[in-house]
């Protein structure tokens, strides 16, 4: 297993160097992960929050809060996009320590559980649109996974900062 590390650190050795060597390359890269963060994580937390006080409220006023989750979903996906090409990018740049941190390894374990419920609340988008007990039965789903991904999203960053710490 360390040999593997070793051998594919040594790959990524000219990328770790020019990125050690450019305070302007790794300006640019924490720049663009953190607007990765702003877009996605900025929308995706503010959809979510519509979604919860919608499910309390009126629900008449269903129908407006799905169409407007299916707008919002391009641009969390563009923003998580961007986080996740600079996030590879700072990956490549100290992959021994990166790929033998714990920590590390928890966060791509929460980005792995953000997708699966990104992926659970679409599906349940769809539903939430039939009327009757099915159609209640996935907006409950919906909440939920509203619920669950502001939480990710928060989780994350934590996890993010506490990677940088122990860096
Ligand atoms: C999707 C895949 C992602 C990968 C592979 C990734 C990877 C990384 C790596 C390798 C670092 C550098 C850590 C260090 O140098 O100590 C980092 C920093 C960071 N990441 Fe991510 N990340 C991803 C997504 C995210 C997301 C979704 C968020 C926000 C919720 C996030 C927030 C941050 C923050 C705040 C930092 C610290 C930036 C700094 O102060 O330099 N990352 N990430």
């Amino acid at each position: 297993m360390d040999t593997l590390l070793t051998t594919l650190a040594g790959w990524l050795e000219p990328w770790a160097t020019l990125h050690g060597d450019s305070v302007g390359l790794q300006t640019g890269v924490v720049f663009v992960h953190l607007a990765g963060l702003l877009i996605g994580g900025g929308g995706a937390v503010a959809e979510d929050l519509g979604t919860l006080r919608v499910a309390r409220g009126d629900p008449a006023r269903r129908g407006e809060r799905l169409n407007l989750l299916g707008i919002a979903h391009r641009t969390v996906v563009f923003g998580l996009a961007l986080s996740a090409a600079t996030g590879a990018l700072m990956l490549g740049a100290d992959f021994e320590a990166m790929a033998g941190s714990a920590v590390f390894w928890v966060k791509m374990g929460l980005v792995a559980a953000l997708l699966a419920n990104g992926a659970l609340m679409m599906r349940a988008e769809t539903g939430a649109r039939s009327p009757g007990p099915d159609g209640a039965r996935a907006w409950r789903m919906l909440t939920r996974a509203a619920g669950a991904s502001a939480l990710l999203w928060f989780l994350i960053l934590f996890v993010s900062v506490l990677l940088r710490q122990s860096a």
